[in-house]
This record gives structure tokens, sequence and C-alpha cells, in this order.
């Protein structure tokens, strides 16, 4: 697709405004948002009174680091309504986070608010590239998740023509994308990889479709994987982040022209960088743990909400807001192992560099007496089949070479038949089989 540069009247002023605009914005927002959270909620209420600390306290920016942090578990302690700001009749609309424990994490949303995302979400596609009149496939699951939905309303927003084809039925996905000549495709990168994929099996190159752009998020994926699907594909790749307790998709979005990482949309969520141990701020540009407050979110203000993301925050490029870097990883996806930090991207960076490999991929974590044993899980490209066991087993050592190299850690590295690993149907890869608690 021939990058589109934006044009005059593409973006809202406030995508270009001064920083110092953006700041004056976001502190009036920011005042409004503890107000109201203080004034709603009873939690924040407690919360704030038990750290002494007051919403009038906040005169500056900088102020926030004074409130306390908002964590999963206050929303689930809360469960369902209990974080509410509005009657529940004022809330239009429902979605939740599964959750592999316990009780899910409830969010609402008023009209405003959906209105808000809508256009959030629009504001994501056109820097994306995608115009009105595009056709866009939504593969993101509907439902509780905030993906489908969140993708459909912007995208009808965005004044684009949209197939709600929703997660699954993978045959089905390349049937509609080779019948509807879609121009975008909106889906997790991994459930992207399966769709490739099934081109293939079909006697299909997926570079031959009409899709030109992809809007990939809800999982991390490295540069690697970016190559990867723009390789296979043919189309340009782009990251589009956001989290349900947050919004959902759009909380920040990257720019085709630049392709530097997801920009924050700063007039609706304020960043936060810390670091997750002792939870003290740190500069732009040094990695840590993401932290957001919502800036006019009615049904649920969020204040200092810890992501679990870990990442960075860049300077402004292609808008006047500030990027984030890819997501490393998430806190609770960190595996430890015998003391060094490991992410499931860092794998991914590595199993995607060697050709004859799928580039899925699964890491397993056991424990043996008192060590922990780490199994990378790959499998051969449909084309490189058969393979002598020799072969097999020298792409075996140049993965656990260079995992011990790069990431540090030794592994077993296991090389699988084609469509070994599991694939996901519905979005979301699972990246890490971790069976030391039990
Ligand atoms: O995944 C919302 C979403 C839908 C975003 C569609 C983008 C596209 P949750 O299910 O609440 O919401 O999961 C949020 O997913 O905290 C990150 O760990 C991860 N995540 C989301 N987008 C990205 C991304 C949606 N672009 C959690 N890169 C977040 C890396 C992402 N991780």
């Amino acid at each position: 697709m021939p990058v589109q540069q934006p044009r005059p009247g593409d973006l809202s002023p406030i995508e270009t405004a001064s920083r110092d605009e953006i700041a004056a914005l976001q502190l009036q927002r920011m005042q409004a948002t503890l107000q109201r959270a203080y004034a709603h909620v009873p939690h924040y209420r407690q919360a704030f009174d038990a750290h002494g600390v007051h919403p009038d306290d906040l005169q500056q920016l900088s102020d926030l680091a004074k409130f306390p942090f908002t964590v999963k578990k206050d929303l689930r302690e809360n469960y369902p309504f209990g974080m509410f700001a509005v009657p529940r009749e004022q809330v239009a609309r429902i979605h939740a986070s599964s959750g592999t424990t316990g009780k899910p994490t409830v969010v609402g949303y008023t009209r405003n608010d959906i209105d808000t995302w809508a256009e959030l979400v629009a504001r994501s596609i056109r820097a994306a590239g995608g115009r009105p009149g595009d056709l866009i496939h939504i593969a993101y699951g509907y439902g509780l998740f905030t993906g489908g939905l969140g993708a459909h309303y912007g995208a009808e927003r965005a004044g684009c023509t949209v197939i709600p084809v929703s997660g699954g039925q993978t045959e089905k996905q390349v049937q509609l994308i080779r019948d509807f000549q879609p121009s975008i495709i909106m889906v997790t990168p991994s459930y992207m990889q399966v769709i490739i994929e099934e081109f293939a099996r079909q006697g299909l190159d997926a570079r031959d479709s009409s899709l030109q752009l992809g809007i990939f998020g809800a999982e991390p994926w490295t540069e690697a994987m970016r190559h990867d699907i723009e390789t296979k594909a043919g189309i340009d790749a782009v990251d589009i982040y956001g989290l349900s307790e947050v919004m959902g998709p759009g909380v920040a979005s990257e720019c085709i022209e630049s392709k530097d990482g997801p920009v924050v949309w700063e007039d609706h969520f304020y960043p936060e960088i810390i670091d997750p141990d002792t939870g003290a701020l740190v500069a732009d540009g040094e990695e840590g743990e993401l932290v957001f407050t919502s800036l006019t979110k009615e049904a649920m203000p969020i204040v200092r909400y810890r992501t679990r993301d870990l990442t960075r925050l860049l300077p402004p490029t292609s808008r006047s807001f500030r990027r984030m870097g890819k997501i490393v990883g998430r806190s609770d996806d960190m595996m430890i192992i015998r003391g060094v930090n490991v992410f499931p991207t860092q794998v991914e960076e590595i199993v995607l560099a060697h050709r004859q490999l799928s580039g899925l991929y699964q890491v397993h974590v056991s424990r043996t007496g008192l060590m922990d044993e780490v199994e990378v899980h790959c499998e051969l490209q449909p084309g490189a089949c058969p393979m002598p066991d020799a072969d097999r087993s020298a792409i075996a050592q140049w993965v656990q070479h260079r995992v011990k190299t790069l990431v540090g850690i030794s592994t077993r590295v296991r090389v699988f038949d084609p469509h070994s690993i599991e694939r996901t149907q519905t979005g979301k890869a699972r990246r890490v089989v971790d069976t030391r608690a039990r």
C-alpha cells in the first residue's frame, strides 16, 4: 500500500497542537476526573482518604504521583458494578476481560464514552492509513472482549464499510477475504499468522489477496513478527494498543508514515511509567510498567491503573503526542528462570529469524526438583518437510544456542512437524505454558 501521509483535515487539531496546549487540556481533564472519581466511586474516596490526598491537591500534572495506584484486584473486589461513577441505568454498555482465574474485570461505558471510543478507534484507523470508503474485515472476537465491537464502532465512525466476521472459522475468513476484497484487516497478529497459513493450505498466496493494511494488537508482538506478516501477506502492519480497564483498543495506535510505536492518545489518557518494584516514576525513555489515568471517561474513570505492561515512553514524532515503545511483555508473562527475567517476545524474535521454522512457538516451563526447566517448542514450515533428523537437530541447536547467548538461559528446543503448535482460534495466542505452580 503506498504510504499515505495525513492530509490537512484528516487530523483533529489536538493531534498537532503544542505541548503546552496538550498539558493545559490534560490538567483540566485530570482535575475533573479525580473529582468525579472521588465524588461518585466509594473505592476512590476510601483510597484517596487513606493516602491522605484530595482531588484539590492536583494543581499540576506532576501532582498525580501523590495519588494511589489502582490495580486489577481493586476492580475484582468491586465486582461487578462497584467502580461505576454513574447510576447503572446510565451505562450504555458493559464489557469484561476474561481473566484466567477468578472473576472477570467488568467495565462500563456511557453513551458519551462509546462515542469517544469510536472516535479514538477512527483516529487510529486514519493514523494507520485507512480512509472513508475502505472495506475493513474485523476478525477480533465480538462479545465481552473489547476487540470486536471496539474496532467495529471505530471503523464505522471512520466512514469505512465494515465486515464484522469476529474470530474463528479460519477457512471462512479466507473465503470472505477472497469474496469481499477488503483492503484492511483488524485482528490479533497471532491469528493473522493462522489466516496466512490457511491461504497457503488452500494453495493460495496471501500476497495476492486484496489486503493492503493490517491493524494488529491485543497481545505483545515483535518487530520480527511485523516483518514476517508484512512479507508473507504483502501488507503494511501497524500496532494498535489498548486494554479494557482503560477503554479497549485505541488507547494508543501507530502512524503508518513512521511505524515507530503506538502514539498515546494523550488528550484522553495520561500515561506514566513506573518502576514495578518501588512504584516510583521513571523518566521518559526508560523501561518500566505503564500506568494510565483516564481523562474523559464518565462511567468508569480510572486513576493510575497499573497495566502490568512493560514499555517506555518516547518523544513525539508524527503527532504531538508521546509514543510508547513496543510492549516488551506483561509482567504476568515474565518468566524468572534461574534468576533471569525472560519474556516470550525474546524467544519470538529468535524463532522468526529461522527460515525453516513457521514462526509459531510456545515456551513450556516446568520444575524438576529445585530446577526450572524450559522447553521451547517450535515447528517446521510446511515446505521444509520431510526433513532428516540430523537437520532437525541442527535447527534445534541453532535456536538453543541463540537463546543461550541472547537471552541468557539454557533450554531444550524441540522442533515439531508443521501444524503441531496449538493455534489460536479466537485471538490471543498462549505463548507460555507454565506448570510450575501446580
Ligand atoms: O486486548 C484490547 C485490544 C483489542 C487492544 C484489540 C488492541 C486490539 P484486554 O483483553 O483487556 O484488551 O487486554 C489488554 O492486552 O494490557 C496488553 O498486555 C495486551 N495488549 C493489547 N494491545 C497490545 C499491543 C485488549 N498492541 C492487554 N501490544 C494489555 C502488546 C497488547 N500488547
